[in-house]
């Protein structure tokens, strides 16, 4: 009986063990998607939904490859100030919260991290 009630309890504190880190991780899953949504819906158009930015119009206005050293050397300070002012060809983005420019910046530095 003892044993039985112990068992019962390792696999109960496993389980919510468990639990926390599925419930920790999801919101930055869920942040990563929301920005690779608006990535691709605002941004790939020029930049290329890999981010090196080889579209026909991407090619025309010269945009940088988000992989490379150039970009990533930029702080995240350089990246928000491009994405919500503007930079040369690239229009503002007037209308993204400050959580979603956030968020872009941190997806364009993955950009740099899977080479
Ligand atoms: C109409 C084409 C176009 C669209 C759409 C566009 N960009 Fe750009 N982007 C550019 C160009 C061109 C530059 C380079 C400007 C320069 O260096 O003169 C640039 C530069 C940047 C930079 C600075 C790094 C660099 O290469 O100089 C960031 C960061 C950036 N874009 C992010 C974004 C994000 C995020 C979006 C979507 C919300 C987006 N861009 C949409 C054309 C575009």
């Amino acid at each position: 009986m003892r044993k039985t009630t112990s068992w019962i309890a390792g696999i109960t504190v496993i389980a919510v063990v468990l639990a926390t880190i599925v419930f920790l991780s999801a919101p930055a899953n869920a942040d990563t998607a929301a920005a690779e949504a608006t990535f691709k819906a605002k941004c790939a158009a020029c930049h290329g939904a890999d981010g090196k930015g080889e579209t026909a119009t991407g090619k025309m206005m010269k945009v940088k490859d988000f992989s490379s050293e150039e970009v990533q050397k930029m702080t995240d300070a350089d990246l928000t100030a491009a994405i919500t002012a503007g930079k040369g060809k690239m229009p503002p983005y007037k209308t993204l919260s400050a959580d979603q420019v956030k968020d872009l910046v941190a997806y364009i530095r993955a950009f740099g991290k899977k080479k």
